[in-house]
């Protein structure tokens, strides 16, 4: 029988104690990334859930690159870069965040999305879910849709999900 994408996922996550900060159990993606079959049968779930749905993908910097420009590929879909601030040339939407640990600033160029086109906003983590809250707010600023959100991991006792409410969201593997 062939392995699920959670099951998939799971066997290729490595935890780092006390990173970034003590006290911190850091969920490190890299052992899927470095791994093309596992990778592709993450990639394949996610974009059979959503073939015909969503008109681009759109991810958030920097892990969210990652998953999110191969799987709008696969797609046959174009990918929007949401990117930390100060990164993207001419006009852009901007929003700040607090996160897990820190603050943030993202922002995404004003003619990124054709309007009304239909969203997939991908990233690896789920953690507070701040980092996804303003990517929503960012793409819906330029215009667009955004139809989910799929995150690799989601770690439910941080209850990202509050931040997010009236949003489909999908988690490959829940911690
Ligand atoms: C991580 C992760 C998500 C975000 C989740 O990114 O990749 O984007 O945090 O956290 P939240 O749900 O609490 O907002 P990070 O800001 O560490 O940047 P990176 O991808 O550049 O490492």
């Amino acid at each position: 029988m062939t392995d699920s994408a959670a099951e998939v996922l799971a066997a290729h996550v490595r935890e780092v104690p006390d990173f970034p900060k003590p006290g911190v159990m850091f969920k490190d993606l890299t052992p899927l990334f470095r791994e093309p079959e596992a990778f592709n049968t993450v990639l394949a779930d996610i974009a059979d859930r959503w073939a015909g749905k969503v008109d681009v993908v759109a991810g958030v910097e920097a892990r969210g690159f990652i998953l999110g420009a191969p799987l709008a590929l696969r797609m046959g879909l174009g990918f929007v870069p949401i990117r930390k601030a100060g990164k993207l040339p001419g006009d852009t939407h901007t929003r700040s965040y607090d996160l897990e640990y820190g603050q943030a600033t993202i922002e995404v160029t004003t003619d990124a999305f054709t309007a009304g086109h239909r969203v997939l906003l991908v990233d690896d983590v789920l953690a507070t879910g701040g980092t996804a809250a303003a990517a929503c707010e960012l793409i819906e600023c330029a215009g667009a849709e955004v139809v989910a959100l799929e995150m690799l991991l989601e770690l439910s006792f941080l209850n990202g999900r509050d931040k997010l409410p009236g949003r489909t969201v999908h988690a490959t593997l829940v911690d």
